[in-house]
């Protein structure tokens, strides 16, 4: 394999890494509570039930269904970036897992729609 080879699937596998790394699921377990059956994910020692969607203040959106749990990061911290620097006129501003580019002069307005933004 040549040199070429091995760095375009050394980048790749990177790649792959970078991806996978904002999320991660685990198997739920089958549970059997008064006879019933039913399915159930752990998360950080609360049991939740199969059906159940949450998202989490350190901006992690999870969702627990028949095959188990699993935990995606939402926002800029999923790796989605604006690639615009602040200027004179616009500032960045970080709202939760978000963050906007605003006016200067007045945060609650678009940097350039000049509309107001809604959190
Ligand atoms: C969680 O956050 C995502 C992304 O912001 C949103 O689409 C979804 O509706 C939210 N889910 C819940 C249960 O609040």
């Amino acid at each position: 394999m040549g040199i070429r080879m091995l760095l375009a699937s050394l980048l790749l596998i990177i790649q792959i890494s970078l991806i996978s790394g904002s999320c991660y699921a685990n198997r739920g377990e089958i549970e059997i509570d008064a006879g019933a059956m039913r399915m159930v994910c752990e998360y950080r020692g609360v049991r939740m039930l199969a059906g159940s969607t949450w998202n989490t203040t350190d901006c992690e959106e999870c969702t627990c269904d028949r095959f188990g749990l699993s935990c995606c990061k939402f926002g800029e911290d999923a790796g989605v970036r604006i690639d615009l620097e602040p200027n004179n006129e616009c500032v960045r501003i970080r709202v939760f897992c978000n963050s906007y580019l605003v006016k200067a002069s007045d945060h609650t307005l678009d940097c350039f729609s000049g509309r107001p933004i809604y959190l």
